[in-house]
């Protein structure tokens, strides 16, 4: 069983999620346990206090230690393991990556820390913090929706979490590379056809089809991915012809 406490300000934003599709159904099965923690319960005073005005001056608020450091002492004396990851969740943290997912679902326990309003006082991210995260260059209002994209990308690698392990197998043998095109029926739509290889049943000619599709799509697309891709003769010779016409 694993395990993931999440310290928030805003607990309820997330149980509709969590509740939902992939997420959800792991928890049903005992596969991950996420707790939520309101981290105004671990404020003292009868305000609930958790934010503060900045030292030096400046605009917006910052949230103040004591209540996370306590929040983060009650999960780990609830579990009693006092080194375990602790992530606060900014966007100074380092970039996640589908590899920082990999490493997280090895891990059976690990704290998100939302951070919210200007930011959270730097001794938190300096004594309690064990990793710093952003989910991307750009700025939201809080670290919840981050959290849920964290979630989200390590419970389904949790064992079990996915109806087969099939679909991980074959993401991960796509190399790096962006995924090829799918299509359902009908195999005509408004005039618009499926690629007539896709129904031939010719297996091994779909294979190659799929596999040229997914390098021509991530040279267009995502061109600073074929660097760190796996990339063979045939694969080669397609981004030659592409770069030829
Ligand atoms: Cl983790 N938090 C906030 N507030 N903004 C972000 C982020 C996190 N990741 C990207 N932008």
């Amino acid at each position: 069983m694993h395990r993931i406490d999440v310290l928030t300000l805003f607990p309820e934003a997330f149980t509709g999620y969590l509740n939902h599709s992939i997420i959800g159904r792991a928890c049903d099965r005992g596969i991950v346990d996420i707790k939520l923690h309101d981290i105004r319960a671990y404020s003292h005073d009868k305000h609930h206090t958790v934010d503060d005005y900045p030292y030096g001056g400046g605009a917006g608020m910052v949230m103040k230690p004591e209540p996370i450091f306590e929040a983060v002492e009650a999960v780990k004396s609830d579990i009693g393991i006092d080194n375990i990851p602790v992530m606060l969740l900014t966007p100074q943290g380092k970039l996640f990556t589908q590899d920082m997912a990999d490493h997280l679902s090895q891990e059976q326990v690990m704290v998100l820390i939302c951070g919210h309003y200007e930011g959270v006082d730097e001794r938190v991210a300096e004594h309690l913090v064990t990793e710093q995260i952003s989910i991307g260059d750009y700025l939201l209002s809080g670290g919840e929706s981050a959290a849920m994209v964290i979630i989200d990308c390590v419970v389904r690698l949790l064992p079990g979490a996915i109806g087969s392990d099939i679909s991980l197998i074959e993401e991960s043998h796509i190399g790096g590379l962006l995924e090829y095109p799918q299509y359902t029926r009908p195999p005509e739509y408004r005039g618009w056809k499926v690629p007539a290889v896709l129904l031939s049943g010719n297996h091994k000619e779909i294979s190659s089809w799929r596999r040229n599709q997914s390098v021509i799509r991530t040279a267009k697309r995502r061109p600073d991915l074929l660097e760190k891709a796996e990339l063979s003769e045939v694969d080669y010779q397609i981004l030659q012809s592409l770069s030829a016409s």
